[in-house]
């Protein structure tokens, strides 16, 4: 069998760095996205026996995204997953009455505009294999019906940007499955809980391992699985 070629971005640290990990335990080469790649992460991912490089890329940086890219098809020719884990929570997020719309900005290049470039820079090398699994990281927060639930605690976290850039991904998510429905291409989003990252705060009650495992879950579905879903621990998150 090939070895599956994998990009994770934001993989030098928190969820993706954990993704990148399981995806390399499982046999994957695994290319750890970075916005300044000084070689650590895949130094300590080697050690323990994984085939891991690092690339250069930002983002919220086109050319860094589709030099990315040309590194990938040089050297792989295809990418057979991909993770869009790179997001933010931008300093000062808050509720509709009060937050900067600079901020709102600030979480939408990042968790939006940048998951979308990347994408489109990568569909292509994605469109060269069989059976590319696309993994956008989203949140329980980006869940209008959770959020929504006065009862759910995501109802009194009050992040605009946030919230609603991940609901935007969740709508990526949808859109794209539909656009390779057939491909064998499948985009699903997965809500990796709230764990102990520098984003989900330290106190956070789970571990950055089992948030990425319900990442790699979606970036190894079979064959029949379903794409365009919101997958979390062992089921599945109302949009
Ligand atoms: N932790 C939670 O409780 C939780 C809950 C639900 C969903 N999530 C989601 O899980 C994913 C990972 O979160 P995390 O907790 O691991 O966050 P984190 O510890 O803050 O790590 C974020 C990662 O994204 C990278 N990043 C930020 N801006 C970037 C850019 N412009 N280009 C490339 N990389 C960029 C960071 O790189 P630098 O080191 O260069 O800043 C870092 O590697 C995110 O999508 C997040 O929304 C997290």
């Amino acid at each position: 069998m090939t070895t599956k070629i994998a990009l994770v971005t934001g993989a030098n640290r928190g969820i993706g760095k954990e993704i990148a990990r399981q995806l390399g335990q499982l046999g994957h080469t695994v290319l750890v996205g970075a916005r300044t790649p000084d070689g650590t992460t895949a130094a300590e991912l080697a050690a323990e026996g994984i085939d891991a490089r690092e690339v250069r890329l930002d983002v919220r940086d086109q050319a860094s995204i589709e030099a990315a890219a040309k590194e990938i098809e040089a050297g792989h020719g295809r990418l057979d997953v991909l993770v869009n884990n790179a997001a933010i929570i931008p300093p000062g997020d808050n509720g509709v009455p009060e937050v900067g719309l600079d901020v709102l900005r600030e979480a939408y290049e990042t968790n939006v505009i940048g998951l979308v470039a990347v994408t489109q820079s990568m569909l292509p090398l994605l469109r060269k294999t069989e059976q590319a699994r696309i993994v956008n990281v989203s949140s329980e927060l980006g869940s209008l019906t959770s959020v929504g639930d006065p009862a759910s605690p995501m109802s009194e976290m009050r992040m605009l940007g946030y919230n609603s850039s991940k609901a935007a991904v969740n709508m990526v998510t949808v859109m794209l499955a539909n656009d390779l429905r057939g491909t064998g291409i499948l985009v699903n989003a997965a809500d990796p809980g709230n764990c102990q990252t520098e984003m989900g705060g330290w106190d956070a009650p789970r571990t950055p391992a089992q948030g990425a495992a319900v990442a790699v879950a979606a970036a190894t579905l079979g064959a029949d699985a379903a794409t365009g879903g919101f997958h979390t621990d062992g089921g599945t998150l109302s949009w």
